[in-house]
Formats: C-alpha cells, sequence, structure tokens
C-alpha cells in the first residue's frame, strides 16, 4: 500500500496567506498522533488564487482555500474521518485531475 502524501502549495501567494504555518500544523499533528502520513511542501499547483491548496495523494482530495481553522478537520479526515467537504466543493474537477495525473507520472519532484 502507498504511503498518504499530504502535499501543501508554498510559493509566494499562497505563502502570503498562511500555507506554511498551516503545512507545520499539519505536520505536527500528525506526528502528535502517530501518523506515517508525509506532509511535504510543492511550489505551486496553479491555482494561487484559490489557495492555499491541498492534496492528499493518492487519494486524490483536493482541499482549496485552507485556513489555519480548517487544520484540525483535515488532520481528522487524514487520520480516517470525513472529507471536509466545504473545502472541496469549488474545486475544478479538471484541474485536481490534471495535477494528480502529474503527480502519478512522477512528474513532481517532492
Ligand atoms: S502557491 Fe498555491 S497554487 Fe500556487
Amino acid at each position: 500500500m502507498t504511503t498518504l502524501l499530504c502535499i501543501v502549495c508554498t510559493n509566494i501567494d499562497c505563502a502570503s496567506r498562511g500555507s506554511p504555518a498551516i503545512l507545520e500544523e499539519v505536520k505536527a499533528k500528525l506526528a502528535a498522533a502517530g501518523s506515517p502520513v508525509d506532509v511535504k511542501s510543492y511550489l505551486c499547483f496553479g491555482a494561487c488564487q484559490d489557495g492555499p491548496n491541498m492534496v492528499l495523494y493518492p487519494e486524490g482530495t483536493w482541499y482549496m482555500g485552507v485556513k489555519q481553522g480548517d487544520v484540525d478537520d483535515i488532520v481528522g479526515h487524514i487520520l480516517g474521518g470525513e472529507r471536509v467537504t466545504r473545502l472541496t466543493e469549488k474545486v475544478d474537477p479538471g484541474l485536481r485531475d490534471l495535477i494528480l495525473e502529474i503527480l502519478e507520472a512522477g512528474m513532481i519532484d517532492l
């Protein structure tokens, strides 16, 4: 089984809206829960206007417009709870599938 990856974009635009702190908080909370899920930074998913963005790979969830107040719910999902649907409702499925295909092809160096 492939270990789940949680990938957070941290280029200038999403970083200015707090993505590095979100990444660190998710990482710390998963580690505290003993989760093997790896949390990685990625430069940019090409959807900065909707960011900060987070992709769970290979599971396939794309969370957009993530705020620090969403972290507990996202961690809950990663640990086996419900998907946080308020953060997935506006996701463009075409763009999400493209990003997942790029990840699948190993074209993103994580
Ligand atoms: S930095 Fe988040 S999508 Fe570009």
